[in-house]
């Protein structure tokens, strides 16, 4: 039989000359010099800029408006653990005709109507640890100033021309559709009508005169771009989508409405009876976050979008043939995601069945509804919300598995003294020569590959996939310490204590990386964690993630420390007849 050790050994060898080779070495396995050389200069000036979708104010806040929000507040952290100076914006989309029609429905001037609806946005993302450096609203002057320059480049370089436009628009899509994206169906009252292929909603024919965008120009273009560059939308899946799109002549595009017809938006420049579109204007958000057209370079070549599949169109499209126009870089990556159903069902207000955040908080708490969007969520895929997977989630894997093994782990019955217990090298040597059987080994090496298989995973989008190999490392630590049954072992006896001592000192260490990993996730729960363990704020970072160092020969600085005090209890069980029907009080 191979001794562990020497399997231990070859994957990491293995495991690092990958990396080495994509100038990628986890730091983990550097010395303590070059990690402390890595932490305070390698990334530190290293701009991220990451963005999610701006959102309509025509509604109130949903899951699925979190889900877009929660997924790039998960990046954003994850990139600060790394070092990156990250910034993250957010906000909302306050223009066009669908925004107009539902204030004049609520009886309300447009901007207070904005304001109020905005405000809960904001709210919502307080609640659930939104983690946004920029909030931005389209109805703010630096805005319209990005828009109107943004306008005048393009027209000055003549891509956007006087025109006619003919066909159909959707206004709840504020979209405009060729013959081919619709089709026929009955409304409620039995009229025929067109709906939208994609969305299934309602669209009218106009035809007015306005100003066209040359987005055929850009098709040829677009294309070669994206067969260059493959990585950049992500999951691969939407990439193939956008390569497909592109394979059909594409028409120009309008990119102004009469004024007749909608008011609530920033006019033309020089033509004050047409008002700007409100994707360009929407889509132009992410440029003035960066201070466009002052100094936005910085930041503009390390920018990254989130969005929903239902807005790829106008992000891997439009927006792209957009900033070709300008002359401006193309995003680092476009990171799609799919949607949520709910029981089976898309989520809509006449429906009734559409998810409202600050009730789902309520009833899971904000790391329970971010644990269950991230961990059950497949970007590639629609997920189905039901209250009960949501309970049956994080009870099993945060109250149970997580929650059990620190409670275990730290119990007063094994820990009297309340330190980071001493690791023994004669009971976990390196050779299957002490008391550690194969399994063990086999943990230790799960474990140690975990930080650069959560990497790789949260780089896809796909979180999901780094949540699940954590949560069966969390499985094997528990199975580790029921194997070896601490509880069993007499500390009175010198030997029995020091074995006694290394379970407890290798499920902390377990739990550390658990938690180290998690803070992008489950930012409160982690802070647990790490608090519970003495685990300091600055040793929370990607290079702390140095596993068992004692196994290696090294020093472990929270050997001996003393344990954080909170013994409470990590997550509590969700129980059915307490959660059924609790809304939020703060609405
Ligand atoms: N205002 C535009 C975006 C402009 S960005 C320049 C918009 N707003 S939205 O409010 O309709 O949607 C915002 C985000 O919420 C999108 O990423 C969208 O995919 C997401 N979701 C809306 N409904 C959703 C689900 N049911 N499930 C998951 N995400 C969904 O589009």
């Amino acid at each position: 039989m191979r001794s562990p050790c020497c399997i231990l050994t070859k994957t990491l060898i293995l495991r690092l000359s990958r990396h080495a080779l994509h100038g990628r070495l986890p730091r983990i396995y550097h010395c303590q010099a070059l990690r402390c050389f890595c932490t305070d200069h390698s990334q530190s000036s290293k701009p991220y800029y990451i963005t999610t979708p701006i959102f309509y104010v025509n509604a109130s806040p949903h899951i699925g408006h979190v889900y877009s929000a929660v997924t790039a507040d998960c990046l954003h952290r994850f990139k600060l653990l790394q070092g990156y100076n990250s910034r993250f914006s957010t906000g909302t989309d306050e223009h066009g005709l669908k925004i107009q029609q539902a204030a004049s429905n609520a009886g309300e001037d447009p901007l207070n109507f904005c304001t109020e609806v905005s405000q809960s946005f904001k709210h919502v993302f307080q609640r659930c640890g939104i983690l946004y450096t920029d909030y931005i609203r389209t109805t703010e002057k630096r805005h319209r100033q990005a828009v109107e320059h943004f306008w005048t480049v393009l027209h000055s370089k003549g891509f956007i021309y006087k025109g006619t436009y003919e066909g159909w628009y959707s206004t709840p899509d504020e979209s405009f559709l060729t013959p081919t994206q619709v089709i026929d169906r009955i409304d409620s009252e039995g009229r025929p009508i067109k709906v939208s292929m994609e969305s299934g909603h309602k669209v009218e024919w106009m035809k007015e005169d306005n100003y066209m965008f040359r987005l055929s120009d850009f098709r040829t273009e677009l294309l070669h771009w994206l067969r260059l560059h493959p990585n950049i939308i992500r999951p691969v899946k939407f990439h193939h989508l956008v390569l497909q799109w592109l394979e059909d002549e594409i028409p120009d595009l309008s990119v102004s409405r009469q004024k007749s017809r909608l008011q609530w938006g920033i006019p033309v420049p020089g033509d004050p009876e047409q008002v700007i579109y409100v994707w360009l204007d929407a889509l132009v958000n992410y440029l003035t976050v960066v201070n466009y057209p002052q100094n936005h370079s910085q930041w503009w070549t390390s920018v990254h979008h989130v969005v929903g599949k239902d807005i790829l169109k106008f992000h891997a499209i439009y927006w792209l043939a957009f900033l070709l126009a300008a002359g401006l870089p193309l995003p680092q990556t476009i990171f799609v995601h799919s949607h949520w159903t709910v029981e089976g069902k898309k989520m809509s207000k006449s429906l009734g069945n559409v998810i409202n955040p600050l009730d789902a908080m309520e009833k899971f708490t904000a790391d329970g509804l971010r644990y269950f969007l991230l961990r059950q969520g497949v970007p590639d895929s629609d997920c189905d919300y039901y209250d009960d997977k949501v309970i049956k989630m994080c009870n099993s894997e945060l109250a149970d598995a997580l929650g059990g093994l620190l409670n275990r782990c730290t119990a007063l019955s094994l820990n009297p003294t309340q330190v980071y217990p001493h690791f023994c090298n004669t009971c976990f040597p390196k050779e299957l020569r002490g008391k550690a059987v194969s399994e063990d080994y086999r943990m230790l090496e799960a474990v140690s590959a975990l930080p650069v298989l959560v990497e790789q995973h949260f780089e896809n989008l796909h979180i999901y996939k780094a949540l699940e190999a954590v949560s069966a490392c969390v499985r094997l630590t528990n199975a580790f310490v029921q194997r070896h049954a601490p509880w069993k072992l007499d500390r009175k006896d010198p030997g029995d204590q020091r074995w006694l001592d290394t379970i407890l000192h290798v499920s902390l260490e377990c739990l550390r990386m658990y938690g180290i990993l998690l803070q992008p996730v489950v930012p409160d729960l982690a802070d647990k964690i790490l608090s519970r363990l003495g685990v300091t704020t600055e040793e929370r970072n990607w290079d702390s993630l140095n596993f068992l160092m004692r196994y290696e020969g090294r020093d472990c600085d929270l050997e001996g420390r003393a344990l954080g005090p909170d013994m409470g209890v990590l997550f509590n069980r969700l129980e059915r007849s307490q959660v059924k029907g609790r809304k939020s009080k703060s609405q």
